[in-house]
């Protein structure tokens, strides 16, 4: 059989076996058998990087390796866990169980804070930016890498999330412009440098409610850290905490933005407004009309 015959038997194999999740639009049996091919082949590369690749030819021993790496993949691994390697706005980076997998969906959130931090930064040159929950470092490390204006302090409650953000920070090279701590929320940042000097807090906290997470997909429950999921009882354990915490480290006019679940974003906007600690609160919604983002402005002090 040759490459192409293989390629189509498998992915017709594939259709019937393969269960696909709907928050990883990117992964389809195309995008998966590639990037388990190459993977076999020994290139890593996520399944978004995959469709920019071609297939080479597998010697016997690499199709075998092939067959074992389907195999894990039907057995609910996750697919980044498997490549080692997720794409997120346009970067590969690392990815395995020790931090959740980027999602396709945050992809807005980053692109909204990239966007403002070019905003920010066209008025005043270098600017400071804290991405707490980091998990994998990809929202700092992507600002990071598209606007080289931004210094990044990014920080996780998990130590092992610690250290795949900083062996991102590495694979990216980006030692100079991004520091990664460990700690819960904003702790580590208690510290005059920080204090009214961050131009911008990005987050992508959990806020799934606690008794919704155990009905997710086993695939997801079994194999990403619950930790990066469950928002409490209300599911806004963490953005609550934000709310009221994120002001202090705010420069004047800082801002705060982050992501919400879906159906979540006029409470927290209500939430945002009722805390009279932001003059300017702004929702993004993604492609169906979702409010998916909020950015809050810090409220300037009355006497400025
Ligand atoms: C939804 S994940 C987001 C990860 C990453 N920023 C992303 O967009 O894929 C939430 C992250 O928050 C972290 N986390 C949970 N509770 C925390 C807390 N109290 N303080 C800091 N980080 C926390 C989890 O370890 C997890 O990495």
């Amino acid at each position: 059989m040759n490459k192409s015959e293989l390629f189509s038997s498998i992915s017709n194999d594939l259709k019937n076996k393969l269960h696909l999740l709907e928050d990883k639009p990117e992964e389809t049996i195309e995008s998966t058998l590639k990037a388990l091919w190459l993977a076999a082949a020994g290139i890593p590369v996520s399944a978004e990087g995959s469709t920019k690749l071609s297939i080479p030819d597998l010697t016997e021993k690499q199709i075998e390796n092939l067959h074992q790496l389907i195999e894990l993949r039907l057995n609910n691994t996750p697919l980044a866990y498997i490549t080692n390697r997720q794409n997120f706005m346009g970067i590969e980076l690392y990815s395995d169980k020790r931090a959740l997998i980027p999602r396709k969906e945050t992809e807005l959130l980053g692109r909204t804070a990239l966007e403002l931090s070019k905003r920010i930064a066209k008025s005043k040159g270098k600017i400071n930016v804290i991405d707490v929950c980091c998990g994998s470092g990809n929202l700092g490390i992507a600002i990071a890498h598209h606007n080289k204006d931004c210094n990044v302090y990014a920080s996780d409650i998990s130590q092992e999330a610690v250290e795949l953000t900083r062996d991102n920070i590495n694979l990216l090279n980006l030692n100079q412009r991004i520091q990664v701590k460990q700690g819960n929320l904003l702790s580590v940042f208690e510290t005059d440098e920080f204090y009214e000097k961050t131009d911008m807090i990005i987050c992508n906290p959990p806020y799934i409610l606690s008794s919704k997470v155990q009905k997710m997909d086993s695939e997801i429950t079994s194999n990403e850290p619950v930790l990066a999921f469950d928002g409490g009882m209300l599911g806004i354990k963490i953005i609550q905490k934000l709310i009221s915490e994120a002001p202090k480290f705010l420069t004047s006019e800082g801002w705060l933005i982050f992501e919400v679940g879906a159906g979540q974003g006029n409470f927290i906007t209500q939430l945002c407004e009722r805390s009279r600690l932001y003059q300017a609160i702004e929702s993004v919604s993604d492609d169906s009309g979702t409010a998916r983002v909020i950015l809050a402005q810090k409220l300037r002090p009355s006497n400025s």
